[in-house]
């Protein structure tokens, strides 16, 4: 039985007063039982957060962190930090990284076993631009991405692994993948999964991420390859995200 993980990715967004805003209302809320939600602010945030979030079930994410563990990298965040700060996910290869800041697929890669190396689990971020999708490459570029890291890995660290589908022309857009195209990629990354192990690959957990929001959110989650959400601008409304993370419930 796969466990619904709903993800909020406030991005560079957010403030103080919002850290406090969610504290509240995740306190008052009830979140269903099986579903894990978890919160990923930019880094100042953490330890307010961390503070914030105590007596609820909603647990910490970082956006990023720098493959080494210290060392002359001005401006970066290691894992073992966050670690230190309670984050138990870490998104890697997120499209905005991938094409703001040029992160390749190994890059990605050392992201993912800085990760898994101080006990962080990472969440794969993979998905087309609309070129590629238009060109009918959609299914070879998500599985490029997803292959490349996944079989390097270890069948303990697969296991452990979630990946989102964020389509790069749905993120931010408005414009949502419809459930059947979410659903059809989703699908043939399970059945990817399941070249390595049949076993595995279902119980592998895929986030639906792309303009998700407390409308469309619970015909997204009905699919049946669809185990949760990466939220951004969604996540930033306290209303809108709890909504979500009832629909997965
Ligand atoms: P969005 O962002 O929900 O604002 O489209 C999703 C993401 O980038 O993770």
């Amino acid at each position: 039985m796969r466990k619904p993980l709903i993800a909020g990715n406030w991005k560079m967004n957010g403030s103080a007063e919002l850290v406090e805003a969610f504290g509240r209302a995740f306190a008052e809320a009830s979140l269903p039982a099986p579903v894990e939600v978890v919160i990923l602010p930019p880094f100042p945030y953490l330890d307010a957060a961390r503070q914030a979030f105590a007596d609820t079930p909603v647990t910490l994410g970082a956006q990023t962190l720098n493959p080494l563990h210290s060392g002359a990298r001005t401006g970066e965040v290691s894992g073992q930090m966050l670690r230190e700060f309670g984050v138990d996910y870490v998104l890697a290869g997120h499209s905005e990284r991938r094409q703001l800041y040029r992160e390749s697929d190994e890059e990605v890669y050392d992201r993912v076993i800085a990760a898994f190396s101080v006990g962080i689990r990472p969440i794969l971020c993979v998905g087309e631009t609309l070129e590629e999708r238009d060109a009918g490459h959609t299914e070879d570029v998500v599985l490029r991405q997803v292959g490349y890291v996944m079989a390097r890995l270890d069948p303990e660290q697969r296991r452990r692994m979630t990946i989102a589908y964020e389509p790069v022309w749905a993120i931010g857009t408005g414009r949502t993948a419809t459930p059947q195209q979410a659903q059809q990629v989703m699908a043939a990354i399970r059945r990817y999964q399941a070249g390595f192990d049949r076993e595995l690959a279902g119980e592998l957990r895929l986030l639906y991420g792309g303009s998700m929001n407390a409308s469309n959110a619970k015909e997204l989650l009905a699919q049946e390859d669809i185990d949760g959400g990466l939220i951004g601008g969604a996540s930033l409304k306290v209303d809108d995200f709890i909504a979500i993370c009832q629909s997965a419930g």
